[in-house]
C-alpha cells in the first residue's frame, strides 16, 4: 500500500545486491500449476508461499516466469495504476478487466482477484454474484475479500458457491474511512477472532496486513489455514507485496514494510531521457532502423 503512517527512507540498500542472489529458476520441469490445495500442503510442510500483485498481462507473464506462487489482482490498482488516494473507487468491471489480462498471463501461479469495495457488502448474495464474474469471465481461481467475523457469513456463501476465498484481516484498506487512515492494527484479540472466523467460514488462506509480527506469528500457529503477511513480520506462512513498490516503479510514499528489490522507475527515466535526446539530435532512427 502507498500512503501509510510509518515510512522508512531509502530501504533500497537493504536488499541484497543482484549479483549476490541466485538467478531464479525459470519454469523448472517439475513445476505444476498451483491450486488452492497447495496452500494447506505448503503450510503443513513449512514451505513459505510467495505472492505478488499484478494488474496486466505483461507483468503477469514476467512474475509467473519468475516462479512466484500466486498473483493477486489487487484493488491496490486504484492507487498504483489509477493514481487515486485509496482503493475505494475501484469498480467490479475494472477488476474483472484486469483479472482477465493477468490470468491469461499466468501459466503456473494461482491467480486471486480482489472483490472491490461495494461489490460484496450489501449481502452474501451480492458477494456470490460478484465473485462468480471472476470465475466465469476470467481464468482466476479464487477471490479475496476484506473483513473478519462480520464477513464470515459472506465468505461461507461464496465458498458454498464453489468459489475459493482468501480472507484479509488487520488493516483492511477498504475500511480506511472507519479506521481513520492506514494504521497498524494492534488489537490482538480482535485480529485473532477475525482470523479464526475467516478460517471457520471456509477460506483457504488469509492475508494479515499491518499487524505486529508477534500477533501474526500467533495467528499463523493457531490457524489451520495459510497466513499471507504484508507488514506482518516473518512468522507468516507466506508474504505478499505490491509489485510496483518492490520494483521501485512507484516513487510515492513507501511504507516501512516494503523492501525495494530494484529501481526500475529510475531505469525507465534514464532510458526515456536517452530516447528523447536521440530524437532531438536525429540519432534515432538510424539507417538500419529505417525502410528503403
Ligand atoms: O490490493 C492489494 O494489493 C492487497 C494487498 C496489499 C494484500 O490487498
Amino acid at each position: 500500500m502507498i500512503p501509510f503512517d510509518e515510512t522508512i527512507p531509502g530501504n533500497f540498500a537493504e536488499a541484497p545486491a543482484p549479483e549476490n542472489r541466485a538467478m531464479p529458476p525459470i519454469e523448472s520441469p517439475e513445476r505444476k500449476p498451483v491450486t488452492v490445495l497447495d496452500f494447506a500442503r505448503w503450510k503443513s510442510l513449512g514451505r513459505k508461499i510467495s505472492m505478488l500483485t499484478a494488474y496486466d498481462h505483461t507483468m503477469a507473464r514476467l512474475l509467473d516466469g519468475s516462479e512466484v506462487d500466486a498473483l493477486l489482482v489487487g484493488d491496490s490498482l486504484g492507487m498504483v495504476v489509477q493514481g487515486k488516494a485509496s482503493t475505494l473507487g475501484v469498480t467490479l468491471d475494472q477488476m474483472v478487466y484486469h483479472a482477465e489480462m493477468v490470468a491469461r498471463g499466468a501459466e503456473f501461479a494461482l491467480v486471486v482477484a480482489d472483490l472491490p469495495f461495494g461489490s460484496y457488502h450489501a449481502s452474501p448474495e451480492q458477494a456470490v454474484m460478484s465473485a462468480t464474474r471472476f470465475l466465469k469471465e476470467t481464468q482466476c481461481q479464487a477471490v479475496k475479500l476484506e473483513g473478519g467475523r462480520r464477513m464470515a457469513r459472506t465468505i461461507r456463501a461464496v465458498v458454498d458457491a464453489d468459489i475459493p476465498v482468501m480472507g484479509h484481516v488487520g488493516l483492511t484498506p477498504q475500511s480506511i474511512r472507519r479506521l481513520g487512515g492506514f494504521k497498524v492494527q494492534r488489537n490482538e484479540d480482535q485480529i485473532m477472532d477475525d482470523a479464526r472466523a475467516v478460517a471457520e467460514a471456509g477460506a483457504f488462506a488469509v492475508v494479515l496486513e499491518c499487524v505486529p509480527a508477534d500477533v501474526a506469528a500467533r495467528v499463523t500457529r493457531e490457524l489451520p489455514i495459510a497466513t499471507i503477511g504484508i507488514g506482518a513480520g516473518a512468522g507468516c506462512d507466506g508474504q505478499v507485496l505490491v509489485t510496483p513498490d518492490l520494483l521501485g516503479l512507484y516513487d510515492g510514499f513507501r511504507p516501512k514494510f516494503v523492501r525495494r528489490y530494484a529501481g526500475i522507475g529510475e531505469q525507465i527515466q534514464q532510458a526515456i531521457r536517452s530516447y528523447v535526446a536521440d530524437v532531438q539530435s536525429s540519432r534515432f532512427p538510424n539507417a538500419s532502423e529505417s525502410f528503403r
